[in-house]
């Protein structure tokens, strides 16, 4: 008999690895009276969805795209102090009459580097990108004390994202900028995060690299190799493909390359801590999210 209730809602929703993972880390633990299910729920019926969900016993949600920041207009949920910053919400928990939010995106990000072998403390960061995965994860850095320098192809909404931070962190060392200036941020940044959608789908064949403006007489790969800095660390959010041109061309010059699946993984397993204060096996999720992947 299931009696603890979860799932996903998003639109669209049928790509979601999010059943996989958590059926697979509910198993390992005994939890035969659990259930995971993906929900494809409309804008428009998100407040709805989530009371009814409510309503009918759930203990926890995950929320993803376009949700994570309507929910917060609909005025229903607690965010935690971070969610809140942030402006968005990844994780619903149900409890005595009360829906909590959290945001584990950004920290999914971190456990990810963190298992990676990545040392950030004190690290520059660059962020590429000033979108809601940009958004979560310069939040986290930039509250954390890291120096972070947020590029984007529209050069306004890094510089907007960037204020925005350091003024609701009291970090002054955020700031934002074009790609105008990017073969110089690079030089300057320890961990470089590519959070926009350059090589996947259409953009397969793109990196952010190809992006950059090469000075005469020089090639991108030699730009690439004088300008990464030793022992940087390029980590690509996306996860299908699992190497990205940017992973093969940073890796190419010397970089630790992680991608995204260990951070959809931890962010996962992070919720399913909040829901369940049991730690999930995280191998048996990895292995699930790999199986999935094979599918597509
Ligand atoms: P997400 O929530 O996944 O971060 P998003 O909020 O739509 O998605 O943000 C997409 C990000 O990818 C933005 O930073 C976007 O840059 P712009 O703000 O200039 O649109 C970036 N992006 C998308 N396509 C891009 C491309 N072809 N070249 C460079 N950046 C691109």
């Amino acid at each position: 008999m299931t009696i603890l209730k979860f799932g996903v809602f998003g639109y669209p929703i049928s790509h979601s690895l999010s059943p996989a993972m958590h059926t697979a880390a509910f198993s390992a633990l005994g939890m035969t009276d659990a259930a995971y299910e993906a929900y494809a729920v409309l804008p428009e019926e998100l407040k709805e969805k989530v009371l009814k969900a409510q309503a009918d016993g759930f203990r926890g949600l995950n929320l993803t795209i376009p949700h994570k920041e309507k929910i917060l207009e609909a005025g229903i949920i607690k965010p935690d102090a971070f969610a809140e910053k942030v402006g968005a919400v990844n994780t619903l928990l149900f409890n005595e009459g009360n829906i909590y939010g959290f945001n584990t995106d950004a920290a999914g990000a971190l456990a990810a580097l963190e298992q990676a072998g990545a040392d950030t403390a004190g690290k520059k960061i660059l962020i590429i990108g000033a979108g809601g995965a940009a958004r979560s994860i310069s939040f986290l850095f930039g509250e954390r004390g890291n120096a972070v320098r947020i590029i984007n192809r529209t050069a306004e909404k890094a510089k907007k994202l960037a204020a925005e931070i350091a003024d609701k962190t009291g970090n002054r060392h955020v700031s934002g900028g074009g790609f105008s200036a990017g073969w110089d941020d690079l030089a300057q940044a320890d961990i470089i995060i590519q959070t926009t959608e350059l090589g996947m789908g259409k953009y397969e064949d793109v990196s952010f690299f190809d992006q950059l403006e090469l000075p005469a007489g020089k090639t991108k790969d030699e730009m690439i190799q004088t300008h990464l800095k030793n022992k940087a660390v390029a980590f690509d959010i996306v996860y299908n493909p699992q190497e990205t041109k940017f992973l093969k061309e940073a890796e190419k010059a010397g970089a630790k390359t992680l991608n995204g699946m260990m951070m959809l993984i931890y962010q996962g397993a992070l919720a399913f801590e909040i829901w369940t204060g049991r730690k999930p096996d995280v191998d048996v999720m990895t292995k699930a999210v790999l199986n999935g992947l094979e599918k597509k």
